[in-house]
């Protein structure tokens, strides 16, 4: 056999088509590769990445955004399951999904494919797609890594943000999933993160993604990303995709020597391990039918918002229901873009609630699913629901208001349904909301009047029957919101600075992103993070808080449902820390569990608590620091409705971090070995300083000690450097 050309090689590591890798013989068999993450959309080895062809038939899951709201891990799981059967039916190794950027801003074109605003949701849902989907030796592919939290100006964007923000909020998620979920492949996302394509990062691809986080897939472009491939294969990136057709600049770049023959065989190693994963076959039976996976996701998505006790509906036969709204006969129940799946088919609300209730059920279209405004159906619904006993409204954003490829610029629900909805309030005939949308919609400006709100998202193809169940009664609502609902978007924390302009959009809001701004400013929402109601209630008691050493505890509580029907409380744990030397959110989400109780049962739920719930990240020393101090252990119902609490003590993580020659006077006094020559600088200053002048003490205090050396207190150049080199090798460490 012939030694493969540099020409062969680079050939390698782009794709073969839009859907294929390249057929490289003996162990590297071409993979068919899928969107999406809620359904596959396989158009065989050629198509389109634009959601514009069409596809194989396939079961269309509820998309992320209803994923997220379900707060359950063991079903997101079973989700994962059937999608990886669903690949393995039609051929696919390699599935391009769970998407898990997080909602930066309310108005992301993208928020219907991603699951949350916190990275702690994000990544143990995501972790539990990636288990399902590989649990059938079917490659999972998180996407869009990084920092992909906009569709404007996509594939140029620079998005400037800070190292916290970074590894707290943007990275924290994909961090979770590749510790614990192992993916065998990862996508880089399209656009700059601090002057650098994401797909051109070492630092991203080789220094965090693998050297840290110990990820040992294939790392794949998007559609299109790479702007470079010499630079891109260079920085750790082992699949363009689709193939450009420029793998001649590879070739230019090993012949010149500018790129290591090894690092284009390594990549091709991945791709050789890809295969082997995603070709095995496996003994695994599919599981159940993908459409009842499908349906139970989408009961347990549906939030209820607000509801005064007309849901459930009452199912007496003399009571005159009137559905009003399009959305209730042709169901908007998937995004728009690259995730878009031919459905095997579609059940819509009104059939189910025809068959469910024994109500009598009328329906008026009131407006049509286009940009045009149609007074007659409005007309006609108005006329219609006067002589009704109640209103079931669907309501939502249609497919041209939101989609992957642009943001949304408001809120706000089409103009021509919050018109009908005025007109329909004045009859006085109760009003329930069921909505449809992709992304979070301004509620506060409307829901006056309104005797009850049902958030549907978008719910996948058998969303109807959900949707329906959840009126009459037969499914008890258990969804709670993943993201705030504000209650103006200029609340939102990225309002100024989001998309940014000029290919440049500034991270301003640093950490503070969602409910970590409004409950650290104590902003009014419309409805608070975790936030979502039931048709039965449920209590918190018993916190027994466990010390368990090295900075880990368990918690435990009691939850009893004390209503007189089954229902699911989401139990939530957030840790506040009480120590102010670091800024931080009053909060955030460190766990959460599903818990499913029949009427009058309770049970014991358990968390733990580990050294990394209470860290922050030092962008200065570049690691996980854990402060000493308390920290407010919060269990609740939502980030608003915290039911029990307790405090524990740490003593820190008991780091010392090396010294720097601009290590502070206050540094200083931290490290024991540098601490000791703290009083031959005291000597020098002025006696009685810190009684006559403590703001010059404070100055003095935060002044990186090679700084005094000019300030005549008989410090030189050559101290700071000894009891810096000798702090540091008392400690075994490098000086920085
Ligand atoms: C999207 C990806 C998708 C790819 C292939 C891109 O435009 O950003 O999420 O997987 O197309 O369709």
């Amino acid at each position: 056999m012939t030694e493969p050309t540099f020409d062969d090689k680079a050939r390698l590591v782009a794709g073969a088509s839009t859907w294929k890798t390249v057929d490289g013989g003996p162990g590297l068999p071409p993979l068919l590769l899928a969107d999406g993450p809620h359904g596959l959309r396989s158009q065989g080895a050629s198509g389109d990445s634009l959601g514009i062809g069409d596809s194989l038939p396939a079961v269309a899951f509820p998309p992320a955004v209803a994923l997220g709201s379900t707060w359950n891990v063991e079903l997101v799981e079973r989700v994962g399951r059937a999608l990886g059967d669903e690949c393995r039916r039609l051929g696919v190794n390699v599935l391009l999904g769970p998407g898990m950027n997080i909602k930066r801003s309310p108005l992301g074109g993208r928020n219907f494919e991603y699951l949350s605003e916190d990275p702690r949701l994000t990544g143990t849902l995501a972790s539990a797609l990636v288990r399902g989907i590989q649990s059938r030796g079917v490659a999972a592919t998180p996407k869009h890594f990084a920092v992909n939290n906009q569709e404007t100006d996509r594939m140029r964007v620079d998005a400037i943000v800070g190292e916290r923000a970074l590894r707290e909020i943007y990275l924290a998620g994909f961090e979770q999933v590749v510790r614990e979920a192992k993916p065998w492949a990862m996508m880089s996302a399209y656009n700059r993160i601090n002057g650098t394509f994401a797909s051109e990062s070492r630092h991203l691809l080789e220094d965090i993604l693998r050297g840290e986080w110990g990820f040992d897939g294939l790392v794949m472009s998007d559609w299109g990303a790479v702007d470079d491939p010499a630079a891109a294969v260079s920085a750790g990136l082992d699949l363009e995709m689709p193939p450009s057709g420029r793998h001649r600049r590879i070739v230019d770049a090993l012949t010149a020597g500018e790129l290591d023959e090894a690092v284009v065989d390594t990549s091709i190693e991945r791709l050789r391990v890809l295969a082997a994963r995603t070709t095995e076959v496996l003994p695994v039976a599919p599981g159940p039918a993908a459409e009842l996976v499908a349906a139970e996701a989408a009961r347990e998505a549906i939030t209820l918002l607000e509801n005064d006790g007309i849901l459930p509906l009452t199912a007496e036969a003399s009571t005159r229901v009137l559905v009003i709204g399009e959305f209730a006969r042709t169901p908007r129940f998937q995004g728009g873009g690259s995730s878009r799946v031919r459905p095997t088919r579609v059940i819509a609300a009104l059939d189910v609630l025809r068959e469910l209730s024994a109500a009598t059920i009328d329906f008026a279209a009131g407006f049509t699913l286009d940009a045009g405004e149609e007074t007659a159906l409005a007309d006609a619904a108005v006329e219609a629901a006067s002589s009704a006993d109640v209103l079931v409204l669907f309501l939502g954003l249609p497919d041209h208001a939101e989609s992957e490829g642009f943001d949304r610029s408001d809120m706000l629900l089409p103009a021509d349904q919050l018109a009908l909805l005025e007109r329909l309030k004045r009859l006085d005939v109760p009003i329930v909301v069921a909505l449809s949308n992709g992304s979070v919609i301004d509620i506060a400006g409307w829901r006056d009047g309104v005797a009850a709100i049902v958030e549907g998202w978008l719910l996948g193809q058998e969303g109807g029957t959900a949707i329906a169940e959840v009126l009459v009664g037969h499914t008890n609502p258990s969804g709670r919101l993943a993201e705030s609902i504000p209650l103006r978007l200029e609340d939102s924390p990225s309002h100024l600075t989001f998309p940014g302009q000029d290919s440049q959009v500034i991270y301003g809001d640093d950490i503070y992103v969602g409910y970590r701004s409004y409950d650290s400013l104590g902003t009014p929402v419309a409805y608070p993070f975790g936030h979502g109601l039931s048709y039965t209630r449920f209590s918190h008691d018993g916190l027994v808080i466990a010390d368990r050493g090295d900075n880990c505890w368990s918690v435990q509580a009691t939850i009893r449902n004390i209503g007189d029907r089954d229902g699911a409380e989401v139990v939530q744990l957030y840790i506040a820390s009480e120590t102010d030397r670091i800024r931080r959110p009053v909060h955030e989400l460190r766990g959460f569990t599903k818990v499913h109780l029949a009427a009058g049962e309770e049970k014991t739920v358990s968390f733990d608590i580990t050294p990394r719930d209470l860290s922050y990240w030092n962008a200065r020393t570049g690691r996980w620091q854990l402060e000493p101090g308390n920290y407010r252990v919060e269990i609740g119902a939502s980030s608003r409705d915290i039911r029990l609490e307790g405090t524990i003590s740490s003593a820190g993580d008991g780091v010392i971090d090396p010294l720097r020659t601009d290590s502070t006077l206050a540094e200083w006094a931290r490290n024991p070995v540098s601490a000791r020559v703290l009083d031959t600088i005291k000597a020098g200053l002025p006696a009685g300083l810190a009684e006559k002048a403590p703001e010059l003490v404070a100055m003095v205090q935060a002044t990186p000690v090679m700084k005094l050396t000019t300030w005549g207190l008989g410090l030189t150049e050559d101290i700071v450097h000894d009891v810096v080199a000798q702090a540091n090798g008392a400690l075994g460490a490098d000086t920085p």
